[in-house]
């Protein structure tokens, strides 16, 4: 258990709000193999704060080769906003997940005053490359539903993929930010309905994977954290990412004035939210 996550303000106010007891201890709380750390007032801290995380068995226990520890060269929230635009995969990713051809795409944006959720569905999509070759997949397309599924206090994540023919890609994506321009991720991904290969395969290439996303975020992060004047003219089909933006901005400015309440419930069951596939997921 040497893994840690936050269930934290938000980076940006942490120095402001930290609350510890007299002798700088905080609340901890292990759940889905994670200790967590409640970063607010220690009287606050309550198990209904924790994210619902499904495919996790709740009291940990996945193998070691399901879990891992990448690092990206920048800020936690820019490594998110990255995440859920669910399009940058095809083109940064797509020697894993597959390129961007398909024969249809369709893309739903949900949030609460605590997540927001991008659900991509790709009819006819071209078969994800580390399937073809780890799960014997002989068709040239697929069926793809892709999920990100953000909590914005905890800057975690879950990326959840199920390609059809071929295996689900349940993905927990905890950022705890390092430093400004540092951030780690103790990944999770539980693989135990696929097939020998890609089950033992699949949560490795996160270490590639997070290189990709590192190459394109780091050069992005010094300018990240500055907000600017300029208006924010990213297009429509930004949705997910602009309302990412929005959602943390709401979340400091209600911080800085003092309230900490958490608005919508975390901790209830998303499965269905992120179509999860329960049966394979039973604990
Ligand atoms: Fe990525």
């Amino acid at each position: 258990m040497a893994v840690a996550a936050g269930y934290m303000p938000g980076a940006e106010t942490l120095k402001a709000t930290a609350h510890t007891d007299g002798g700088g201890r905080y609340p901890v709380m292990e759940r889905y193999g994670y200790v967590w750390g409640w970063f607010g007032n220690p009287r606050a801290a309550d198990p209904a704060h924790l994210p619902s995380l499904p495919f996790l068995p709740p009291n940990g226990g996945l193998p070691d080769y399901m879990t891992g520890t990448v690092r990206f060269d920048c800020s936690a929230p820019i490594s998110l906003e990255n995440l859920i635009d669910l399009t940058h995969a095809d083109f940064l990713h797509a020697n894993v997940v597959g390129d961007e051809k398909s024969d249809s795409e369709t893309v739903e944006v949900f949030s609460t005053s605590e997540t927001v959720t991008m659900v991509r569905t790709c009819l006819g999509k071209s078969v994800a490359p580390v399937m073809k070759f780890f799960s014997g997949i002989r068709q040239p397309t697929q069926t793809v539903r892709q999920v990100i599924h953000i909590y914005l206090r905890s800057h975690a994540a879950i990326a959840y993929g199920r390609f059809t023919p071929g295996d689900d890609v349940p993905l927990f994506h905890p950022c705890v930010p390092e430093t400004r321009d540092r951030t780690r991720l103790d990944y999770s991904m539980n693989t135990s309905n696929a097939g020998f290969m890609f089950r033992h395969v699949m949560p490795k290439a996160s270490y590639l994977v997070s290189r990709q996303d590192s190459s394109m975020t780091a050069p992005q992060s010094p300018r990240y954290m500055h907000l600017s004047k300029r208006r924010d003219l990213h297009s429509k089909f930004d949705a997910a990412g602009q309302r990412y933006r929005l959602l943390m901005q709401d979340l400091a400015a209600r911080q800085q004035a003092g309230d900490f309440a958490y608005r919508d419930n975390v901790s209830e069951d998303c499965s269905e939210l992120i179509g999860l596939r329960k049966e394979l997921f039973r604990f």
